[in-house]
């Protein structure tokens, strides 16, 4: 009979459940790859079980609770008391993961945690594995599926963003409350923790400029498309510099982007290197069963040998403003010499236009553009000073656009 390994089990839902499901069915075929037999020794919710019996009856702790507190203290407790811990709790380490990896480190543990970021793609192991001597210039990720499902149906079907929230909710793609998905603070979670391990320097929540889906419409999308661009919900971390960018906004890719291609619920990860040129990851981004497939596969690895999150060796300078191609969208007065007023306010910001769709409606006229990168601040500047002008109809709408296309 082969030794047992007992595995705590905190938070029994959407995961948890799925979890314990997982290993029970996949108990047997688990021992010939760690001569040992996992079985869940104990589950903590909070109406059931007690977390200092579950700690000192088991050899290793899967934390799928959620959230800062009680998680945190959960997740040290154990650490410190020489088990190995698996979570998949984003908010967590973005938010104190230096304090958890240096108590890893201390006791000689492992916290594995491959769940919390793309859910069942295996961005993270592959980044502290396979990539360890890829020196990362960049990475972009599609990291939220509710978000790149709600865009992909409202290019599909043009639907409004309330509509195709609605059917995200209905769908189970979207939470009752969609408040962390819809304003980006989800994503720039799994982008800090991302930006952490390909660049080896410490990066907080705190630092992470984010900007939601909410105000983006129907008509944006469609106009794009003519342009051949496809709106995402892009996170991205990148070498500024030398310092280090790490941001989460709206963007337009052109077809020949590797995430242009990626739609509904699902989640995808670009990483650029000149060692590599790019390799992009992808897959279902979360889920019951699937989040609890990549949780159980930390489990295994966790049986096997040691493997700890080293220090890092870097404090990369967080850089702020940033170089980006941008989409303006303008409803204008149709008159003579718009374009060329618009024009001169970019041109003295040094913006150049890369493409423009113009389209008459009775006396007014729609302005769509696309501009070559230039510094953010500097573009921000020219669009304030754009929505001044006395033939504008409305406030311009810009979104940044991200140009590379790997063909
Ligand atoms: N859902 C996904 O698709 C997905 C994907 C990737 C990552 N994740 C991550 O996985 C983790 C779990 O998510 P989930 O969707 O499974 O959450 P969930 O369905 O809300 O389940 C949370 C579980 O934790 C328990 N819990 C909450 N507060 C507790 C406390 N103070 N003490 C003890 N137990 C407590 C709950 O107990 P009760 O049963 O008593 O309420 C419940 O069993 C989160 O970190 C989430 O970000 C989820």
């Amino acid at each position: 009979m082969p030794e047992t390994f007992s595995v705590g089990l905190l938070g029994h839902g959407t995961v948890g459940s799925a979890f314990a499901t997982l290993l029970d069915q996949r108990a047997d075929s688990i021992v010939p790859i760690t001569g040992l037999r996992p079985r869940i020794s104990g589950v903590l919710t909070r109406s059931r079980g007690d977390f200092e019996e579950i700690l000192a009856g088991s050899d290793l702790i899967v934390e799928l609770i959620g959230g800062v507190e009680p998680a945190r203290d959960y997740v040290l407790r154990a650490m410190r008391a020489g088990r190995h811990v698996v979570s998949a709790n984003k908010l967590l380490l973005s938010q104190h993961g230096e304090e958890l990896w240096a108590c890893a480190r201390e006791h000689d543990v492992q916290l594995r945690f491959e769940a919390a970021v793309a859910g069942v793609v295996p961005v993270i192991r592959v980044l502290q594995e396979s990539l360890a001597a890829a020196h990362v210039e960049r990475i972009h990720g599609i990291v939220n599926g509710t978000t790149n499902y709600i865009l992909s149906e409202m290019a599909r079907g043009g639907l409004s963003y309330a509509d195709a929230l609605g059917q995200a909710q209905q769908l189970g793609y979207a939470e009752a409350d969609p408040t962390d998905d819809v304003t980006g603070r989800d994503a720039a979670a799994k982008m800090a923790i991302l930006a952490r391990l390909a660049f080896d320097t410490p990066v907080h929540l705190d630092q992470v400029r984010y900007e939601g889906i909410e105000q983006l419409t129907a008509d944006d999308i469609a106009y794009a498309q003519q342009l051949g661009l496809g709106l995402k919900l892009i996170g991205t971390a990148e070498r500024v510099d030398g310092g280090l960018s790490v941001r989460v906004h709206p963007a337009f890719l052109y077809g020949g982007h590797p995430l242009a291609s990626v739609h509904g619920p699902f989640n995808a990860v670009t990483v650029e290197s000149d060692a590599i040129t790019e390799i992009t990851m992808s897959g279902p981004g979360a889920g019951g069963p699937q989040t609890a497939s990549a949780v159980l596969g930390d489990v295994i690895s966790a049986m096997i040998p040691p493997a700890t999150t080293p220090e890092t060796t870097q404090r990369l300078e967080i850089v702020n403003d940033v170089e980006s191609a941008f989409y303006l969208h303008m409803e204008v007065a149709d008159r003579p010499g718009v374009l060329a007023q618009v024009a001169e306010l970019l041109g003295m910001q040094g913006a150049s236009i890369k493409s423009v769709v113009q389209q008459g409606l009775g006396d007014e006229a729609r302005l769509v553009m696309v501009l070559h990168p230039l510094l953010e601040s500097r573009f921000y500047a020219a669009l304030r000073l754009i929505g001044r002008l006395d033939f504008m109809r409305s406030a311009p709408r810009a979104i940044r656009v991200i140009e590379e296309e790997f063909t």
